[in-house]
């Protein structure tokens, strides 16, 4: 999840709002925007359909996201055989690696930032994306928690130049081993269906699991970037969460 914040967030607002609208008009509305979102959210019970899909890709769902049925997601092909969601509920990733089909199996929102971080590789855009998403569906708490409790704030190793197999190395290196991020499944996913907990700031376990699991659907790197990008530069957000930043090692400084 990234980024010099405060302008970017202005950004995004204006880009909401359109052209005559002053300062403060703006912030109302931004505001009013958010309060409907929210309302909506928190009334919404299929909430959780946001963060899953748990159907397989048909043809339709090709025309709304064409790249998603496209390398490297693969959603649908000829033979249509994406790996079960039973499947990927026990195991995500391959001993080989990343398994981007996971993607496949994730709500809507997420196919713009998923095809910014692994297919365009414009680690700015899955953040400003990511950013957006956080503040239409309220997850700002949690990811800015997720930001610095995952150590993702300290993190120099990832830059906006990073790639998917540096990411792998580094969660090789951190969530490596038998029940490491390899063998992950998405059924590991916390509590599946309530939407609330995200509108909170993360616990650490929490935490753990969804860093292993962007290990194994491939966005680790993308993470790592929206957080530097976004909530570890806000000063707000840093009183806040900085002291619950682990003490890293190896790699980390
Ligand atoms: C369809 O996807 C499956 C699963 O990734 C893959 O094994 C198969 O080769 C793909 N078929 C085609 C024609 O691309
Ligand atoms: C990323 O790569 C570009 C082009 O090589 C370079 O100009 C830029 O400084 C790099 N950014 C980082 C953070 O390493």
């Amino acid at each position: 999840m990234s980024r010099l914040l405060f302008p970017l967030i202005a950004l995004l607002a204006h880009h909401t709002l359109g052209d005559d609208c002053g300062s403060e008009c703006m912030a109302a509305t931004f505001l009013q925007h958010q309060h409907q979102i929210a309302a909506r959210v928190r009334t919404d019970p299929a909430a959780r359909e946001l963060m899953f899909r748990e159907e397989p890709w048909s043809a339709a769902d090709c025309e709304e996201a064409p790249w998603m049925c496209e390398a490297p997601f693969d959603c649908i092909n000829s033979t249509g055989q994406v790996e079960s969601w039973e499947k990927v509920l026990k195991r995500l990733a391959k001993p080989s690696g990343v398994n981007m089909q996971g993607w496949c199996y994730a709500g809507s929102p997420f196919y713009k930032p998923a095809r910014q971080c692994l297919a365009t590789r414009d680690l700015h855009g899955y953040a400003e994306s990511m950013l957006q998403f956080s503040h239409d569906y309220k997850t700002e708490e949690f990811d800015a928690s997720y930001c610095f409790m995952s150590g993702h704030c300290q993190n120099l190793q990832v830059t906006s130049n990073s790639t998917l197999l540096e990411a792998e190395a580094i969660c090789d290196e951190r969530y490596g081993g038998p029940d490491g991020w390899r063998s992950v499944g998405l059924g590991q996913f916390p509590q599946l269906p309530p939407w609330k907990y995200l509108w909170d700031s993360a616990d650490q376990k929490d935490v753990d699991i969804f860093v292993i699991l962007s290990c194994a659907m491939g966005n680790y790197h993308c993470d790592v970037n929206y957080c530097h990008e976004t909530y570890c530069a806000m000063e707000s957000y840093k009183k806040k969460y900085q002291h619950l930043a682990p003490t890293l090692q190896g790699g980390f400084q």
